[in-house]
């Protein structure tokens, strides 16, 4: 009977040799093993067990013992040899190289403008302005009537405008309409507000101008408040752009809601063609129109004007990137050029 065993052991080793995958090792498992349903071959010999004398069972069962443990060893052998051959043959067909360095994960970033933006608005923040939403489709009553141009006043000649289907409804050429929101909104508290958001202009695009583009409005109205304190935050806000060496100036203008009206531009230096063409000659490029709020718009607000004061600004926001990162084009800001995107 000990043959048998010693039988079934050699053969079943040799089998196992010429296993080389996964489901003939299961197969060889349980021919020799059995499975739930069937006897393996081992149970087959075992089954002898009963027919055998007493003075035999013992050398029998420890043989049958060693040959379990032997098989069982084999195989477990066998299943690492196995499924490392399966890896390669994985690996030669180029399924899964696991060496290989990984799909790198693309690192997004804010878009150039929205960093300035918020460069800005926090800026502000630290000066106690909160910033306040306004919507980027307008009525022209806020756009311009009540900031004080009427319909057919050549003022409203300085903001080419896009129009809507829908009378009196346009896409805000300024952020300034939000001024008269703010106000009717707050009235009769004192107000320190930022507006910022995209506003739209159907004019020629060139490297300076573009025809949608960012501002920050900016609104303060209370007692006694003058020129000085525009000067005073604005000059501080330039600091804090871009430290104290950067030249700024108060240019004299003309704005319908604001009296009087100023702009405010920061030095850009004058030495190529490119710069000529930036600062349209004069080294010098505006980064807002400002100004102490019209008494008219005052009392579009709420305010009565012989009681209250304010100043206002307009600030573009990629006027304002430009000279912080030196970019001579405005155009680049909605080009959508991951080359240029990418550097920020
Ligand atoms: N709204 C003006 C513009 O876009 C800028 C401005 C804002 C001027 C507030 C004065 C006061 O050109």
């Amino acid at each position: 009977m000990l043959d048998r065993l010693n039988q079934l052991e050699h053969d079943a080793l040799d089998s196992l040799a010429q296993v080389n995958s996964a489901e003939d090792l299961a197969a060889w498992q349980a021919s020799i093993f059995g499975t739930k349903r069937s006897k393996g071959e081992l149970d087959q010999v075992l089954s002898v067990l009963g027919t055998l004398g007493r003075e035999e069972r013992p050398a029998f069962g420890r043989r049958a013992n060693e040959v379990k443990q032997a098989l069982l060893a084999a195989l477990e052998a066998r299943q690492s040899v196995v499924k490392a051959q399966e890896l390669e043959r994985q690996l030669q067909k180029g399924v899964l190289d696991v060496t290989l360095p990984g799909t790198p994960v693309h690192r997004g970033r804010l878009h150039p403008s929205t960093q300035a933006l918020r460069r800005i608005v926090r800026i502000f923040a630290q000066m106690g302005f909160e910033v306040y939403r306004s919507p980027e489709v307008e009525t022209d009553e806020n756009n311009f009537e009540l900031l004080n141009m009427p319909p057919e006043h050549p003022a409203r000649d300085m903001w080419d405008t896009f129009y809507t289907t829908t009378p009196g409804v346009l896409l805000r050429t300024h952020t300034s309409p939000g001024q008269i929101r703010v106000m009717r909104e707050r009235y009769p508290k004192p107000i320190r507000v930022v507006l910022p958001g995209m506003v739209y202009r159907y004019e020629q695009v060139t490297a300076r101008s573009e025809m949608q583009f960012n501002q920050v409005e900016g609104l303060a109205v209370g007692r006694n408040i003058t020129l000085a304190d525009l000067k005073g935050t604005m000059t501080e806000f330039a600091r804090q752009m871009y430290g104290s060496q950067q030249r700024i100036r108060f240019r004299c203008s003309y704005f319908p809601f604001t009296e009087p009206s100023v702009e405010v531009d920061v030095y850009w230096g004058l030495e190529t063609e490119r710069d000529r063409m930036i600062t349209k000659g004069t080294g010098w490029l505006e980064i807002a129109g400002a100004g102490m709020v019209h008494p008219k718009v005052l009392r579009n607000g709420g305010y009565d004007p012989a009681q209250w004061t304010g100043f206002a600004f307009g600030m573009g926001v990629e006027r304002t990137a430009m000279r912080l990162y030196g970019i001579n084009d405005i155009r680049y800001f909605w080009s959508n050029d991951l080359r240029f995107l990418e550097q920020f």
